[in-house]
């Protein structure tokens, strides 16, 4: 049997990283021919919403390289994707799809031998990970974790964090690194599970009970999410099964 070449994805940012891979092919650096680049201009252009599309595509893996720190032409990008991917990683954590599927790191104009290493030994990491397995069930939970990052909360969320933690907020405060992310991944997770829900309301009608055994959640957690989903009128209480009020998805 032939042996598993992994499909890789490289967002490579204009300025830094894409003349890093340039470096490397005209240096003659050899390296692993899995990947497939686009060129962006930042790496704060990068959408998580990308990434998401690309696993849904079936690419086994995905790299985001950028200028480091103090070198982005825009000043912030870089921190910016960085904030953006390992809340996406967190997501991804959520779902089937192995979160070290997804890598972020930073490569200079100079670095063709850093591009190059970064480049198999990633690879390596996906060929030890195996090819990546999209059935009806992974498939509905990148599509909730595409939700989310299109989501508002996600984008505002991730948007302010590197202005309120590195530097201050409106109010001339700095809110520490632990206790944003660790509110951001609350955040992230409540998102999650009312995609989730709002998902599987869309063709069903169900109780919560069904709900909170279908996503494998707390019974007052899928309950606090549905009521959130109904005062938003995007779900709405059908009527009683069994005692329990049945809510499905209004269409619009
Ligand atoms: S220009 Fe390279 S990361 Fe922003």
């Amino acid at each position: 049997m032939s042996e598993f070449q992994p499909k890789i994805l490289g967002f490579l940012c204009n300025w830094c990283s894409y003349a890093g891979a340039d470096l490397a092919g005209v240096s003659r650096i050899q390296y692993r021919p899995n990947i497939r680049v686009i060129r962006v201009m930042c790496s704060g252009r990068v959408d998580p919403v990308f990434i998401i599309n690309a696993f849904l595509r079936k690419i086994d893996g995905v790299m985001v390289l950028g200028c480091h720190f103090g070198d982005c032409h825009y000043l912030n990008g870089n921190y910016n994707a960085e904030k953006r991917i390992l809340a996406a990683r967190k997501l991804l954590s959520l779902t089937e799809i192995e979160k070290d599927r997804l890598y972020l790191d930073w490569v200079s104009a100079a670095e063709g031998e850093r591009f190059a290493n970064l480049v198999n030994t990633f690879t390596e990491r996906i060929k030890n990970l195996g090819e990546i397995k999209i059935n009806d069930g992974t498939k509905e939970m990148l599509l909730a974790v595409k939700d989310v990052l299109e989501g508002e909360r996600f984008r505002h969320l991730t948007g302010v964090e590197y202005q309120v933690t590195e530097k201050e907020n409106v109010y001339g405060e700095k809110i520490p690194v632990e206790d944003f992310e660790k509110k951001l991944e609350q955040i992230l997770y409540e998102e999650y599970i009312k995609a989730r829900i709002l998902r599987l309301l869309q063709n069903n009608e169900l109780t919560i009970p069904q709900i909170a055994q279908k996503l494998n959640t707390a019974l007052d957690f899928a309950f606090k999410c549905v009521c959130s989903l109904q005062e938003n009128n995007i779900v709405e209480m059908k009527g009683i099964r069994n005692g329990y009020p049945i809510y499905s998805a209004n269409k619009y």
